[in-house]
């Protein structure tokens, strides 16, 4: 089972920083979780909210600052006593990292709640400038979103994002979607069994609990997206239960 750090180490440091993806890679990650955004002037940036004020000291939303202004902003507010500054990283400087670490990427497109015109064709690109297509895959809870970048580029996997879904192996199946990415909460055997049967890897989401854990790695899952990733990688080289 794949351990997959959500933002990042995003338990112990700054989520969707460098540094929280540098100490994922550390704790021996497999896989990073990130969201991308859009600037004003159409820069892929690395930030979960569709606004700046909960992670930054900024207000307000990305899509309304140039790149010039949102790298001044401070995404370490969560963790005043880990760094004292830590920018909102760029795709492209993700790229360049990523290029040289020994992980994949799972790639969030933010595409629900504001709709960025063209942030698949920007990411892909970026993605081809820097040659790394081949560790790289998206996720996302707009589907539209999902089909646009398997239209751009077949040859990158997609996993469906969703709070819970019924048939959900049938309905990644019929869309061409490799993988399947549900809550944990509400989760049930018979969805992955499902997911099993048709073919669709299965990867859950947000996994902070040894219980989770044991039932996931249990019932065969293929990856779990975790804020403790150096917690997880550690259980899973001798899986016990807790008493
Ligand atoms: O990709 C899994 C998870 O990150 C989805 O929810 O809100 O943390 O981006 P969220
Ligand atoms: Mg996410």
């Amino acid at each position: 089972m794949k351990v997959i750090a959500h933002r990042g180490y995003s338990g112990r440091y700054p989520e969707n920083t460098m540094l929280a993806f540098q100490k994922a890679v550390e704790a021996g990650a497999d896989g990073i979780e990130m969201d991308v955004q859009m600037t004003k002037d159409g820069h892929v940036v690395i930030i979960h909210d569709e606004a700046v004020d909960r992670t930054t000291d900024g207000v307000g939303f990305v899509a309304d600052y140039t790149l010039e202004e949102l790298r001044k902003l401070n995404a370490a507010k969560l963790f005043p006593d880990v760094v004292d500054f830590a920018p909102i990283p760029t795709f492209e400087e993700f790229c360049v990292w990523a290029k040289e670490q020994d992980i994949f990427t799972n790639i969030e497109l933010k595409t629900s709640v504001h709709y960025y015109v063209g942030i698949e064709e920007k990411t892909i690109e970026l993605m081809k400038k820097h040659d790394v297509m081949d560790k790289m895959y998206f996720s996302s809870f707009n589907h539209m979103s999902l089909v646009k970048t398997m239209e751009i580029s077949p040859e990158v996997p997609v996993g469906a994002l969703v709070v819970s879904l019924e048939n959900a192996g049938q309905y990644c199946k019929q869309y061409g979607f490799a993988n399947y990415h549900p809550d944990y909460n509400g989760l049930t055997q018979k969805e992955v069994e499902q997911c099993k049967e048709n073919g669709i890897a299965i990867n859950v989401w947000t996994v902070n609990d040894m219980g989770g854990l044991e039932q996931l790695h249990k019932w065969g899952c293929d990856g779990i997206i975790t804020n403790y990733p150096g917690v997880c990688k550690e259980w899973l080289k001798n899986p016990h239960t807790y008493e």
